[in-house]
């Protein structure tokens, strides 16, 4: 016998596919009003009108939940994060509000390597539990899948220590998430190899890729001047897919460095940040279907401008948004926040960031064949929002709008 979950009632929203919506088809959401949705061992069965809703399924455990008209989503998807860090930066953040720049405290040794430090003498339990406390609250918001990227280690050991703490994340089933992992080894070149970013570079392709194989589904690098320019990013990323990675870059988010034309160079499935991305990135971007991944509460934290949003979508490309929650630029993993900025300040309508954060989240992790949308065949990762309407999502600005939180059919989240 199986075990069911229904919802009836429900003001189904949702995109429809099994890839990346483009340009214009983001703004366009599947609504069905009067609907119900079927989940039988927490994979979609039927999501359509509740008149034609098929017989009641025989089931031993039937779970049925009355959304009395509420507004019902797909779960969110965030995309890209730093789940795992030892330590806080809030000096730093002080520091910025003052008139120092992200860049010149990373060249004085502090940002990322602050990190690093903090991160290498944290044990793996220490680490799994602090994530697991805000992971609670990104469930709570209506996250049921989260990218979580390793690269506060920068050596082999505590690389495998960030990989091992998101790996026993993603394997525990109280966690009620989907967890994917990041390896992120090409975060910033560490104190040791400072000012021989090559050798740095040779010592991962040699050393950290063969170790960390199996354990991350994708390889990621921070493109940046001063940091992984484009001829070491080429080189190390060419070895990652070579190694069996799929690829992300930290691409154009300080300066036009020409990530984001990297990035549809070798086929990476997202480019990420994007703040100085040039128009020839976005063009190259759409043509190789590669998701454009922003993230506004990086750009709000650093006080940047935003991504250009509008360019990536009317030059027919796929946006996805996420919140980068990390330490350093951007300490917050606000879903309300990313939505209102996203609506606000970067001209996306609200269909437009519903899908950023749904379909094409999943598929800017490789996963828009089984989550991201309400379809039969899908997983039942599903939001139910305390309204009817879900305008009200970027209307109540910051503020969390989810009532229930459902994850691969089992309720995970209630807020009352
Ligand atoms: O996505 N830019 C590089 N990485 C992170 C920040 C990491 C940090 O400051 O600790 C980002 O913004
Ligand atoms: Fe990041």
């Amino acid at each position: 016998m199986k075990k069911t979950l229904i919802i009836k009632n429900a003001t189904i929203s949702t995109p429809v596919g099994h890839s990346a919506r483009k340009g214009e088809e983001m703004a366009a959401l599947h609504t069905i009003s009067e609907g119900a949705i079927i989940a039988e061992d927490g994979i979609i069965t039927y999501a359509g009108p509740m008149a034609d809703m098929p017989e009641t399924p025989q089931c031993s455990e039937c779970e049925i939940i009355d959304a009395e008209g509420r507004a019902v989503l797909p779960g969110f998807v965030d995309s890209h994060t730093h789940l795992i860090f030892g330590g806080y930066r809030p000096d730093e953040f002080e520091w910025r509000l003052k008139g120092d720049s992200y860049m010149s405290i990373m060249e004085r040794g502090g940002g990322i390597q602050s990190t690093v430090n903090a991160t290498r003498t944290e044990s793996v339990d220490s680490l799994v539990e602090k994530a697991r406390r805000f992971l609670h609250r990104m469930v709570a918001m209506g996250v049921t899948t989260v990218e979580a990227k390793s690269g506060y280690g920068l050596d082999t050991t505590t690389e495998l220590k960030m990989l091992e703490a998101i790996n026993r994340l993603a394997n525990d089933p109280q966690s009620g998430l989907r967890i994917v992992a990041t390896f992120l080894g090409a975060h910033a070149v560490p104190k040791e190899y400072k000012g021989r970013t090559g050798e740095y570079v040779d010592m991962m392709i040699a050393e950290m890729l063969p170790a960390v194989k199996g354990k991350a589904k994708f390889c990621d690098i921070f493109t940046e001047k001063n940091v992984f320019e484009i001829e070491d990013s080429r080189r190390f990323l060419l070895a990652a897919r070579e190694a069996g990675f799929e690829l992300k870059l930290h691409a154009d988010e300080i300066v036009t460095l020409g990530g984001a034309e990297l990035a549809a160079e070798l086929g990476a499935v997202s480019a990420d940040h994007l703040l100085h991305v040039s128009d020839k990135g976005i063009a190259d971007m759409a043509r190789a279907g590669v998701v454009a991944t922003l993230l506004p509460l990086t750009a709000f934290t650093l006080k940047e401008p935003y991504a250009p949003a509008r360019k990536f979508i009317d030059n027919g490309a796929a946006v996805a948004l996420a919140t980068d929650l990390n330490p350093g630029s951007c300490f917050s993993g606000s879903i309300p926040l990313t939505i209102a900025l996203a609506c606000i300040y970067m001209g996306m309508s609200i269909e437009e960031t519903i899908t950023a954060l749904t379909l094409n989240g999943a598929a800017a992790l490789g996963l828009a064949d089984i989550t991201g949308s309400i379809e039969p065949g899908k997983q039942a990762d599903i939001i139910i929002l305390n309204y009817p309407n879900y305008r009200m999502l970027p209307y109540y600005v910051g503020m969390n709008c989810v009532r229930t939180v459902i994850s691969r059919g089992s309720v995970v989240a209630q807020n009352d």
